[in-house]
């Protein structure tokens, strides 16, 4: 049931916290600041390279997982929508772990890429959340997202428990490569036992953003923008946006603003960067500048140092609490959950079953 919540969306994006906390829990060891033992069983020494594919919001989380993996462990990433991947046929190597993120565990073409890796001989790991799903049956390894039912078309806290789960198994790579010391894994457990204190402090901000909201219900197109692990989040941020409250939103790498969603800039057009104060905040910085001077409203979202560095004039900005830099795509998510949520509330959508859209996309 919904509980006291107005829809299922709202009622998950509020469920965040604790089943982070959960999915986390099923990984690490906060107790001994240690990868749980048989947490990732999967020699990540052994593999070179790992071949990933998904749809939709979960192609969003293993893209944030590709910068994971390649940096804290220095293992390589492919990654496609699984229509394409499924067709592709990608040229394989043994040593490749073939790594699927599914909510359902049943969408059509994430399977069929599924059975194409199998059939090469390749070892099968799934991120899934349907424990009793044809993907979890037919894979090698399950990496379980302990989010419970996720009833809103809308994709939340699957995402962020995916988005755990490829933190937990980055480090644990790292970890069997020799990429990190004990110490730095640690420190990054601590740093993901944190999540859900910060998330709690997030959702902390709906009454703000739901101000916000009011006025992004009034406009026709929206552009988001970040860079790193901000970037796939501002492919996410348009997707939750376009799929429930049915405007326009595009997505974009902030240094591809230039290369020509630059000219689609007036004083119409908010514009959503996505800005913790991490190694990729000045040049985003930067991009959104460009914006500002063609008119664009931004709607900055940031940390307290973010902020006080930015000397420029904002439509608003949202601020959140500064946090490690490895947590920040899974924290940055709920204000853009809650963006999307309030402005589909103020256009009056059906917020849990938008129009034209499934929940398990089971035909390709
Ligand atoms: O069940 P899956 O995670 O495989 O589903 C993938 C997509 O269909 C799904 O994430 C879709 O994009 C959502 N509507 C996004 O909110």
């Amino acid at each position: 049931s919904k509980g006291n919540h107005r829809h299922f969306m709202e009622k998950e994006i509020h469920e965040q916290p604790e089943v982070i906390s959960h999915t986390l829990a099923n990984y690490l060891d906060f107790s001994k600041g240690m990868i749980r033992a048989g947490a990732a069983p999967v020699d990540f020494s052994k593999v070179d390279r790992i071949a990933a594919s998904a749809c939709g919001t979960a192609y969003y989380a293993g893209l944030v997982g590709k910068y994971w993996f390649e940096h804290i462990a220095r293992l390589p990433v492919d990654i496609d929508v699984a229509s394409e991947f499924r067709y592709r046929e990608m040229p394989l190597s043994k040593n490749s772990l073939a790594l699927f993120v599914s909510q359902s565990g049943e969408t059509a073409d994430t399977l069929a890429s599924l059975r194409y890796c199998k059939q090469q001989g390749l070892s099968i790991g799934t991120i899934v959340n349907v424990k009793e799903s044809t993907m979890a049956r037919e894979s090698n390894t399950v990496f379980p997202t302990l989010a419970g039912p996720e009833v809103g078309v809308a994709s939340t806290k699957a995402f962020t428990c995916q988005l755990s789960v490829l933190a937990s198994l980055a480090v644990a790579a790292g970890k069997m490569r020799g990429t990190i010391t004990d110490e730095e894994e640690r420190r990054l457990v601590r740093e993901l036992s944190e999540i859900p204190r910060y998330a709690t402090q997030a959702l902390k901000l709906e009454a703000q953003i739901e101000g916000i909201s009011r006025e992004l219900s009034q406009v026709k197109h929206v552009l988001y923008l970040g860079r790193g692990t901000s970037y796939p989040l501002a492919l996410e941020g348009a997707l939750k946006l376009k799929e429930i409250s049915y405007i326009h939103a595009e997505g974009y790498a902030a240094g591809e603003l230039k290369h020509g969603p630059i000219a689609l800039i007036d004083e119409s057009m908010p514009v959503i960067v996505i800005a913790p104060h991490d190694r990729w905040f000045e040049k985003t910085i930067s991009n959104m500048q460009e914006a500002a001077a063609r008119g664009g409203k931004i709607i900055l979202i940031t940390d307290e140092k973010g902020a006080a560095a930015s000397t420029l004039k904002t439509w608003h900005t949202i601020v959140l609490p500064e946090m490690p830099e490895v947590i920040t795509p899974i924290v940055y998510t709920l204000p853009i959950q809650m963006l999307a949520y309030h402005t589909a509330v103020f256009m009056g959508t059906d917020v849990d079953q938008p129009r034209n859209l499934a929940k398990s996309v089971t035909v390709e």
